[in-house]
């Protein structure tokens, strides 16, 4: 079976196949550009205006959502994996979002037993009655595990700060993902920015060589400026959001999570894989 259809087989097996809950991936080609952040305060944020959202921590590296939210899960994603645990033992509740901790070592998604991949699918089918969102937080670049996860997803949040090597190497995931599927909707936040000009010019360097290229539209969701609010409410282990709404990258959080309730509503979700499904 080539890669992409292993892919595709994962996609309608496993994280993919839940017709009524939305999904986004927030991901990005370079590591640290701020992802995990964009993915708890965008959550926390979105929770506030009574979207009932659940974040799944898919980056396996060293602790990310747990250490942000001060949280310490002592089971996981991987005790799903094992049998050894339901859905419910392990999700923990925290700043008003359901969170689905991983932990460095988890096994890959996309190298899962058959077993396996049905125990996953049927836990993580209980999350249609618990959410309307689940938001994904990535590992950064173009492995088999991010990519399958970003097949998964119903769209692909892209973190891009204004490095050139943040631009050139999300492009290579907007490349990668293409090559897949087509159709695969992609947003850009820009992150680390000094003001509104600054994102637009980062936006306006991927979208134009995404459309010259691979002949695509990026659609573009806003931005969140460098703020060292930000690293202050990390030392605190809570949502710069709640820590500190007023600050620059408070507000920019906010505003964020108004395009994205915008966007939220209009996803047409699991279209195409409902036809393939029989639920
Ligand atoms: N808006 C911002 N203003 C200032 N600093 C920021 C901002 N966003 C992120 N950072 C800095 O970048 C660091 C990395 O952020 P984060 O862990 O969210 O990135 P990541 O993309 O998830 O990283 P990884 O690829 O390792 O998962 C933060 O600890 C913080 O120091
Ligand atoms: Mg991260």
């Amino acid at each position: 079976m080539s890669q992409a259809s292993t892919l595709y087989k994962l996609n309608d097996n496993v994280v993919g196949s839940f017709s009524k809950l939305k999904k986004i991936a927030i991901t990005s080609g370079k590591g640290g550009v701020g992802k995990t952040n964009v993915v708890v305060n965008l959550g926390v944020a979105l929770s506030r205006q009574q979207l009932k959202v659940a974040v799944l921590d898919a980056d396996y590296g060293l602790g990310n959502i747990d250490i942000l939210l001060g949280i310490e899960p002592d089971k996981d994603i991987s005790d799903l994996l094992k049998d050894t645990a339901t859905l419910e033992e392990i999700l923990i509740s925290k700043n008003e979002l359901l969170i689905i901790p991983a932990s460095s070592g988890v096994q890959s998604l996309s190298n899962l037993s058959e077993y396996q991949e049905i125990l996953l699918y049927k836990e993580l089918k209980k999350l249609e009655h618990m959410a309307e969102l689940l938001i994904i937080d990535t590992a950064a670049g173009i492995s088999d595990n991010v990519i399958s996860l970003l097949m998964a997803a119903d769209e692909v949040y892209l973190v891009v700060t204004p490095e050139n090597t943040s631009i050139v190497d999300a492009y290579a995931v907007v490349k990668v993902v293409t090559e897949l599927d087509a159709f695969k909707k992609f947003s850009i936040i820009a992150n680390m920015v000094e003001d509104e000009e600054e994102a637009s010019e980062v936006f306006l360097k991927i979208s134009r060589a995404v459309k010259k290229f691979l002949n695509k539209e990026l659609n573009y969701l806003g931005y969140i400026r460098k703020d060292e609010h930000l690293i202050e409410a990390i030392k605190f282990q809570e949502p710069v959001v709640e820590k500190f709404p007023e600050s620059p990258c408070g507000s920019d959080y906010l505003k964020l999570s108004k395009n994205v309730i915008d966007r939220v509503a209009k996803m047409d979700v699991g279209k195409e894989k409902k036809s393939r499904l029989d639920f």
